[in-house]
């Protein structure tokens, strides 16, 4: 029996190390055992495996596993380790393993890949900080979590990006995590009784959430089962809930007897479930599946900065779809494409064109909002190729779902999505294309690019080809009939 002993709970690199060193001596599956340092004492000899010289040992494992297994690493099981060890040995003769969802190791882990995710979500909703004073005078937010897996140091980076410039802590039974405005750090974890007490911002979040509450969609269940009673205690909002149910009854008769209104995407989107957003997932078969999938994936980095996933928009049996590059800071926050700058620019041109909008269906080829920070702004940044390849599992759900007989592509990032390959815009515009789905496209200049133009005639130019390319692919809808 080999008997490996990582440094910590979360020693995925440690793991990683000694998996690749067993795997090239041949050591199966049951010859070993995986133990934590800390962790019970064990009848043998613990071993920190060395990988041969040379690098990788003999073969090469696929991303997508390397993202499943640091994920999973995460994991409370005790039986993590091993797990991972097995599909490691078993992806030797059956590369393409993680594609059998019947498999009983690969659903156990993509369940816990799932329940690890679920954990990072509920963490990202559920911090809340509580201001004190720091050794310095200074103000500092100290924030007390007890998350369901131990996603803490995954998770940490998130706030960072988000409260780049307030300092603070993030207290957990786990591992404590600190960012000075400078540093992430962290400490071993804390005791309850460390957590902060309630401030003068709890005042804020309660007003925030009351005003949020809808008492005509209440379902105690699924409100349990979105935000656990387990992190209550740290929510100050949670102590709304009790009244707030109680009263629902009476504010829903009220409500009804107002007139209708239609949900709130924010409501439809709260009400989401899980949705496959892994490798071997079997593809959506409705737009409203797309919706909730895109919301939910993570098929690249992207999601990690963004505040949702923006799917595409408009009827189902659309003759029309035209696809952007990526939703900007507006249409991240909104939820929706193109309701920004760019958006005012694209609705101006469809107007000029003769197009109605609500009868497009209105896309982007990558589906979240990939930007850096600058100071407190939000700058877009151009998605990469392999962004776009990621996401062009959904751009061609939706092209399957709505069947659109012409294809607009926005821009080289669309072009590339639409066309599966670079495509120069200034030589394609203006005609038709035959695509491989028998639908016909059309490639032209971006809104962005209009309003970047600086030279006035160029602007000028370019925004008559713009609309002219727009024209264009309306009337080879009723041509293509
Ligand atoms: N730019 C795009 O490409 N898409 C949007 O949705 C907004 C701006």
């Amino acid at each position: 029996m080999r008997v490996v002993r990582l440094g910590s709970e979360t020693d995925f690199e440690g793991w990683r190390a000694a998996a690749r060193a067993l795997r090239a001596e041949a050591a199966t599956p049951a010859d070993v055992l995986w133990t934590v340092d800390g962790g019970q004492a064990s009848l043998f000899p613990a071993e920190t495996p060395q990988a041969p010289a040379g690098g990788e040992a003999g073969f090469k494992v696929s991303r997508a596993f390397v993202d499943l297994a640091g994920r999973v690493a995460l994991h409370r099981s005790p039986e993590r380790f091993d797990l991972l060890y097995r599909l490691l040995w078993r992806l030797e003769g059956t590369p393409r393993l993680l594609e059998i969802a019947s498999d009983p190791d690969v659903s156990l882990a993509l369940d816990m890949h799932s329940q690890v995710n679920r954990a990072a979500h509920k963490m990202k909703a559920f911090v809340r900080f509580r201001q004190v004073e720091a050794q310095d005078g200074a103000d500092a937010f100290v924030a007390w979590f007890e998350p369901a897996h131990r996603v803490t140091e995954a998770t940490a980076p998130f706030f960072t990006r988000r409260f780049a410039n307030m300092a603070f802590s993030i207290l957990t039974p786990d591992v404590c995590a600190h960012w000075d405005t400078r540093a992430l750090s962290f400490t071993p974890g804390a005791d309850p009784a460390d957590a902060p007490a309630g401030d003068d911002l709890e005042a804020y979040w309660r007003t925030y959430f009351a005003s949020t509450f809808n008492p005509a969609r209440l379902r105690t269940g699924a409100m349990v089962r979105e935000m656990p009673k387990r992190y209550w205690r740290n929510l100050p909002e949670a102590s709304l809930i009790p009244e707030m149910t109680r009263a629902a009854g009476d504010r829903t008769t009220a409500m009804v007897e107002k007139a209708p209104t239609e949900p709130a995407r924010r409501i439809v989107r709260a009400a989401r479930t899980d949705m496959p957003t892994t490798p071997g997932d079997a593809p959506p078969s409705s737009l409203q599946a797309v919706a909730a999938g895109v919301d939910a994936c993570r098929r690249c980095h992207l999601w990690r900065d963004a505040t949702q996933g923006v799917a595409g928009e408009g009827p189902a049996g659309a003759r029309l779809m035209i696809v952007g590059e990526q939703p900007g800071d507006q249409e991240d926050l909104a939820g929706r494409p193109f309701v920004g700058p760019a958006g005012q620019v694209f609705d101006r041109a469809l107007a000029a064109a003769g197009v109605p909008r609500n009868e497009t269906y209105v896309t982007n080829a990558v589906k979240h909002f990939k930007h850096q920070l600058r100071g407190k702004r939000r700058l877009h940044k151009t998605p990469e190729t392999p962004e776009i390849e990621a996401c062009r599992w959904w751009l061609d759900a939706e092209r399957r779902l709505v069947r659109p007989r012409v294809i607009v592509a926005m821009g080289a990032t669309a072009a590339r999505a639409v066309l599966g390959k670079a495509a120069p815009i200034g030589k394609l515009r203006g005609q038709a294309l035959q695509l491989e789905d028998q639908a016909q496209g059309v490639v032209t200049w971006h809104p962005s690019y209009l309003l970047r133009v600086p030279d006035a005639e160029a602007k000028a130019r370019a925004e008559a080809e713009f609309i002219e390319d727009l024209r264009l692919a309306w009337s080879l809808t009723d041509r293509a009939a």
